[in-house]
Parts: C-alpha cells; sequence; structure tokens
C-alpha cells in the first residue's frame, strides 16, 4: 500500500519560553502545500527504507548526505510503522520506499508528512483502524498537522489542532543552499534572543481557544493581501541571526513582488506569498539566481493531509 502526504508552511508562527522540559509552546496557523511525500510499503523479513528525491517535475534529485547517513531505525517513517504495529499488537516488519519532494531539513516537515504517510500505509496495509493523532504526537510536534493537513491552528506545542477554513494560494518555496538548519540549534538562539511582542489577536501560545478575529477573516478573504499582512514567524529572527543569507532571500522575494515572504518554520526555507501563479513563477525565477538559493518551488496550498494512493 501507497499512501501520500504534504509538506507545509506557517503562515503564523508564536512561539513563547521553553517549559520545564525545553520545549517551546507554540500558537501556529498551519497550511499544507502541494508537495508531497509518498511512503509505500510491504510487510518484509526484516525492516529496510529505500528513498529517493523528486523535484516537482518528476525529476530525480540527490538525496543530501543527512538522509544517506540515517540509520533505518532513526527514519521517523520506520518509527511510525513501528508504533502502529506496537500498539495493534503486530509482531512483522516492513519495507518501506520512500518518495521526497519536500525539501530536505528545511522547515516544511518533510521527516513528519513521511511518519504521517506512514502511519496511513502501514494501518491500511495490516488492516488496522485507529485514531492516530495521539501516536503522532509522540513521534514529532509537526506529525499531527500532516495527518490532518488542509489549514490548522496549532495550540500547546503546535500539536494539538483547530482545522481552519482558508482559500487556495500559490506560494513560493525558496530552499537554501547548503545544510538545513537543526531545529533544536534555532531554538536555542531563540532562547538568546529578546522575547517577541505580540499584537492583541495573538493569545498566549499555550491558549486552546480556537482561531478568531482577524486572522480567521484573512484566511478566507480572496484577497491575498490582508493574509500577507499578518503574517509572521518569531523564529524568524533565531534563524536569520544562524544563516544571515536568508535576510537576503527575504528581501529579494519581495522586491521580486512577493505579498509576504518570510522563514518557513525554523528555516533554513524561506517561503513567499505570491499575488497569483503567474507572479509565483516570476518570484522564482528570481530568486532561483542567488548563489544562497539551491531551488525555488511554486506551489499551492491548503492540501490534503494524509490519504492512501492506492496499492
Ligand atoms: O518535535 P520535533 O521532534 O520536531 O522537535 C525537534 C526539537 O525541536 C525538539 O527536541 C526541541 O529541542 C525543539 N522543539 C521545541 N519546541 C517545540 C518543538 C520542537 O523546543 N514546540
Amino acid at each position: 500500500m501507497k499512501a501520500s502526504a504534504p509538506g507545509k508552511l506557517n503562515v503564523t508562527l508564536a512561539c513563547g519560553a521553553p517549559d520545564e522540559r525545553g520545549y517551546h509552546p507554540l500558537r501556529t496557523v498551519f497550511m499544507a502545500v502541494d508537495l508531497r511525500e509518498e511512503v509505500a510499503i510491504a510487510p518484509a523479513p526484516a525492516w529496510s527504507v529505500r528513498t529517493r528525491m523528486l523535484s516537482e517535475t518528476g525529476q530525480e534529485l540527490a538525496l543530501p548526505q543527512e538522509l544517506l547517513e540515517l540509520p533505518t531505525n532513526a527514519n521517523l517513517a520506520v518509527k511510525a510503522a513501528k508504533a502502529v504495529l506496537r500498539e495493534a499488537g503486530i509482531e512483522s516488519a516492513a519495507a518501506l520506499t520512500i518518495t521526497k519532494r519536500v525539501p530536505v531539513a528545511g522547515g516544511m516537515a518533510g521527516g513528519s508528512a513521511d511518519a504521517a504517510a506512514a502511519i496511513v500505509a502501514t494501518a491500511a496495509t495490516f488492516g488496522v483502524k485507529g485514531d492516530w493523532q495521539q501516536l503522532a504526537r509522540t513521534l514529532g510536534a509537526d506529525v499531527p498537522f500532516a495527518l490532518a493537513g488542509n489549514a490548522a491552528l496549532g495550540t500547546v506545542y503546535g500539536d494539538h489542532l483547530f482545522p481552519v477554513p482558508a482559500c487556495r494560494r500559490h506560494w513560493v518555496f525558496a530552499c537554501a543552499n547548503g545544510a538545513g538548519l537543526s531545529t533544536p540549534t534555532v531554538f536555542k538562539r531563540f532562547d538568546q534572543l529578546p522575547r517577541p511582542t505580540h499584537p492583541s489577536w495573538v493569545l498566549p501560545a499555550t491558549s486552546l481557544r480556537p482561531l478568531e478575529g482577524q486572522l480567521g477573516e484573512a484566511l478566507i478573504d480572496p484577497d491575498p493581501r490582508r493574509l500577507a499582512g499578518l503574517m509572521f514567524n518569531d523564529l524568524q529572527a533565531a534563524a536569520v541571526a544562524e544563516r544571515g543569507a536568508l535576510a537576503e532571500v527575504i528581501e529579494a522575494a519581495t522586491s521580486a513582488g512577493a505579498l509576504c515572504a518570510q522563514v518557513s518554520g525554523s528555516g533554513p526555507t524561506v517561503v513567499a506569498l505570491a499575488p497569483d501563479g503567474e507572479s509565483g513563477r516570476r518570484i522564482a525565477a528570481k530568486l532561483q539566481k542567488l548563489d544562497s538559493v539551491a531551488r525555488a518551488i511554486v506551489t499551492q496550498g491548503p492540501a490534503l493531509g494524509a490519504r492512501i494512493e492506492g496499492k
């Protein structure tokens, strides 16, 4: 069985002070995009993973070193498949084939999408039924959203979700050249910088209150400019402090016509909201010329969450 799950961006991301576990409370609006990871799974005598990476036009891309070096047992998709089987009391191993389209270690939750697709594919392959949100939380803070897809407000650590309606829009992702940024490193840097202050509509990060007010209205406003005016990412300053070239990419995206450009998640990918598809392609072409950008991708979102793709 094969399943797919989407990469994501954070339209807004409010981050609070770390708790006693060192985890940061988040209040974030996630949006899933059309870049999808696929995980095929089949029962096998031993655990194995084969991974390939495709561009948005279907071209084979080289796998980054960090993926080549990843031991099978450390792969989040394998951990997810194992967790489903453990919960169902099934003793089996499986062979996984992962097709990646979400840039690696970029702040777009590609690894979390692999895990979400693996949960759905494993459950279907072994005939197990369940509500997988709780299990997803144990694998990583972004996994529940990769399962759910569409657009949602994430509270607590971003892993408790309230679905929100949102218009589909054109998004440009500029993937940074060189290595990814480690999420813990960016969170540590965040702790060293002055804490962000927020406008009144950003509630305390731990609040379980559903999204309301101007951000909710802007998400369903067909005019993207209103949403652009409300986008922000508290982790941006920390990501830019770690990787100075990101400031140049953000600046280049806005001068090329993006309505808003910001670091995606904990970076180093930059995401830009385009006025429409054609301007999106123009913005991507300009960003592609920067030395600090490996590839620029135009895509759309919201997109569906994890789902079966056939056998
Ligand atoms: O949840 P995930 O495994 O993706 O998180 C990776 C690391 O990022 C955590 O170990 C933690 O250091 C940091 N993190 C955090 N606060 C969050 C999410 C992640 O500090 N809400």
